[in-house]
């Protein structure tokens, strides 16, 4: 297979934030991920604060070291090869699109040193091809020309993105991360970042990660959507079938409570508070606020089981059949305890 990058039994141990009495506790931000993606993909993570969306992007784009499990950059393991070797091959072959774009870019460099600078760092061509490239990567991104001696304070929200998503194609990588990339932007400049990003991803084959808590625009962009759920990837559902056929009681909790729906319901309830990561439940973490939870849920984290249509694999002892309608779904929620 055609694997861009490759995260096998990955998990991600943080101390807790939180002094005091619980100084020692850790923070299981990641358990057990398991992800491929391949070149030319999107693949959109969904899932509420703190499930580890940004920890799985770190750990992807090799600047999180897993503390067990692997990470393959095209078939090369990239936490085993010497430091210098892991920062060239990250550096050149994947790039990150942040949140907030006015702390990711350096405000006293101008648009054209922004740009230039991977081009420097990793020595790319002679000057005269690094300023062709600068141009090129402007036009490509749609900035104009004469912004290139501006400074990011200088810039709206979106051209500020736009630099941001310049920068990292810089280097041609096979994968770009974006890690809720317009929501700290305008509303009404998110689209066309969005738009860009899906353009870019056409043109230049990219394999492209796609977080967001705006999660009809994960299913509108994505080819794969991921659910997230207290560190764990529990479902992995293509993503024509994310809204009426996902397996997981989650996935189908997530999107039932959006808009977006042409025929809307009232969502799928979800009682009780999000399990804190620091102790999460026995078993299935999704247990505690699960309609269908029942003693072996508890006990047992199930593994991935296959669904009918290739690339959907769900992690539920008691999945959701793949004709049941959301709408029935919520009804028997509600009349659950
Ligand atoms: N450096 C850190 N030190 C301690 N805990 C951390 C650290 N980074 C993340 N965490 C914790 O790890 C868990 C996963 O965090 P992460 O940022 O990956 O979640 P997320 O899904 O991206 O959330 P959000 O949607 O709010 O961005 C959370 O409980 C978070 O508080
Ligand atoms: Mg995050």
């Amino acid at each position: 297979m055609n694997a861009v990058v490759e995260v096998r039994d990955a998990h991600v141990v943080h101390k807790a934030r939180s002094g005091g009495l619980f100084r020692r506790d850790r923070v299981y931000a990641l358990t057990g991920a398991d992800l491929t993606v391949a070149a030319g993909e999107t693949v959109g993570v969904v899932g509420e604060s703190g499930c580890g969306k940004s920890t799985l992007a770190r750990v992807l784009v090799g600047i999180q070291r897993p503390v067990s499990g692997s990470v393959a950059f095209r078939g090369r393991d990239l936490w085993t090869m010497p430091p210098a070797e892991r920062r060239a091959t990250v550096g050149a072959g994947v790039g990150l699109v942040f949140q907030d774009p006015s702390t990711a870019l350096n405000r006293r460099l101008t648009v054209r040193r922004i740009l230039r600078d991977p081009l420097d760092v990793h020595q790319r061509g002679a000057r005269a091809e690094r300023e062709e490239r600068v141009r090129e990567l402007m036009s490509l991104v749609g900035l104009p020309r004469a912004l290139a001696d501006a400074l990011p304070g200088q810039l709206s929200g979106g051209q500020r993105q736009r630099v941001a998503i310049a920068r990292a194609l810089a280097l041609d990588p096979a994968l770009v991360v974006a890690d809720e990339p317009t929501s700290a932007l305008d509303v009404s400049v998110r689209a066309q970042i969005l738009n860009l990003l899906l353009d870019l991803k056409e043109r230049l084959a990219l394999a492209l990660v796609f977080v967001s808590h705006d999660i009809q625009t994960v299913r509108r962009m994505s080819d794969r959507v991921i659910t997230m759920y207290l560190g764990r990837i529990v479902e992995e559902t293509p993503a024509d079938r994310v809204t009426d056929a996902a397996r997981h009681p989650y996935t189908r909790a997530l999107f039932s409570a959006t808009p977006g729906l042409l025929d809307p319901i009232d969502p799928i309830p979800l009682t009780g508070p999000v399990p804190s990561a620091t102790r999460p439940p026995s078993g299935c973490p999704f247990r505690t606020r699960c309609w269908k939870a029942d003693g072996l849920c508890a006990e047992v984290m199930p593994d991935f089981s296959a669904a009918s249509r290739p690339g959907h694999r769900y992690r539920c002892h008691h999945p959701v059949e793949e004709e049941e309608s959301t709408r029935d779904l919520a009804d028997l929620a509600r009349q659950e305890p």
